[in-house]
């Protein structure tokens, strides 16, 4: 089939839908979230999107906030309508349902990648005789859900690999240097940057070294900003107990420590045993060793490298241990560049072959 083709009005409505949907990130874990509006005549005359898991979904309060009826209206949703009964009736029977009069046309952004959907709630309202048209903002629809699409399909968190550098490379001094306090690389604009990254993850994950060498807390401070939620932090551990009195373990968020009776946790496992606590999104923060276990193991999908204008001319670089060849290296795909004072963020996705 041809693929359809959409209006700017079509794409200005998709994408309030997907400003409605950013209002549940963080809360409708483990769904995904998603946003809808109803246009009637070309202006938008009810909004919903989804809050939390168990509570209606975003076409179903989009539909409950409308007056005067669906007749002639146009639904955009940001994400397949569901067909499945889950904690919920599915929204496709909502939408059929809706009295009086149907919605005339439907305007989806992206399938859900879920098994149990994949398809089936297009079909189901096709079968039942309304317009539905796939793919509007698709690209930013499926961005706003990529988290949730590698754990419902892969089983485990979506792996994003963030380090503050020097711009020679080095993510933190000699270890002789380090015993001494450890000194910001980046300055204050890129630190709130960072941690308004961490308000977007599921969890945050060092190692061990990090914690005996930074005593990191790990939690989201936004000054003047409460967060939504608060991400669990995840310690890689070795054979090493970790220091008494550690902030990771002050009980301001909570904590899974992982540990492996070879000093050595494997990623892939230890990432299900994240995704089975419903963690879809995952923050590496270092240090060098466990970025090079990632990166060893090929289950790292964005880099988020803040890079900062000093040279030290030695150190312990953003990764190590893994030692690919450039045959075998991990490629990202195009780099976006953002400054933040003095410094700049390079983020990029993995490309798989
Ligand atoms: N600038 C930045 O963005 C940034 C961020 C984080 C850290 N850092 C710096 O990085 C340094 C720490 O890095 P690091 O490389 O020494 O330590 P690390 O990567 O933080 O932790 C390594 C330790 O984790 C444990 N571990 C468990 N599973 C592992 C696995 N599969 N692979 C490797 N290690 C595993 C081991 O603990 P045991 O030792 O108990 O066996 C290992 O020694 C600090 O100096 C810190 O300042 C900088
Ligand atoms: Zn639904």
């Amino acid at each position: 089939m041809k693929p359809p083709r959409f209006s700017a009005a079509d794409r200005r409505f998709m994408a309030r839908a997907l400003a409605l949907a950013e209002r549940g990130r963080g809360t409708t874990n483990p769904n995904p979230v998603v946003g809808a509006v109803i246009v009637r005549g070309g202006r938008i005359v009810a909004e919903g999107f989804h809050r939390r898991a168990g509570r209606a979904h975003a076409e179903v309060n989009a539909l409950g906030a409308l007056r005067g009826g669906a007749r002639g209206t146009t639904l955009y949703v940001t994400l397949e309508p569901c067909s499945h009964t889950g904690r919920t009736a599915p929204c496709t029977e909502a939408i059929l349902a809706a009295r009086p009069g149907r919605p005339a046309r439907v305007v989806v952004g992206c399938r859900d990648p879920n098994p149990i959907v994949d398809g089936r709630g297009i079909a189901r309202l096709r079968r039942a005789g309304l317009r539905v048209d796939v793919g509007c903002l698709e690209e930013e629809c499926r961005a706003a859900i990529a988290g949730y699409a590698i754990w419902v399909r892969e089983h485990r968190p979506l792996v994003t690999l963030k380090a503050a550098a020097t711009l020679d490379g080095f993510i933190a001094e000699t270890a002789s240097r380090r015993r001494r306090a450890p000194v910001w690389i980046t300055g204050r604009q890129a630190r709130r940057a960072a941690h308004e990254l961490r308000a977007t993850h599921d969890a945050i994950l060092v190692g061990a070294g990090t914690v005996r060498a930074d005593d990191p807390q790990l939690t989201v401070r936004l000054p003047g900003r409460r967060a939504a939620r608060t991400p669990l932090r995840v310690v890689l551990a070795g054979r090493r107990s970790l220091p008494k009195g550690a902030r990771v373990l002050d009980g301001a968020a909570p904590t899974l420590t992982i540990r492996d009776p070879t000093g050595r946790v494997a990623v892939k496992p230890a990432l299900e045993v994240l995704a089975a606590r419903g963690i879809q999104s995952l923050l590496v923060e270092g240090g060098a060793a466990i970025h090079g276990a990632f990166i060893a193991a090929g289950l790292v999908d964005r880099v988020a490298l803040f890079l900062a204008p000093k040279l030290i001319g030695g150190g312990l670089p953003v990764a190590s241990g893994a030692n690919l060849s450039v045959a075998r290296a991990l490629s990202l795909g195009p780099i976006s560049v953002r400054s933040l004072g003095p410094d700049l963020l390079l983020t990029a996705e993995v490309t798989r072959r």
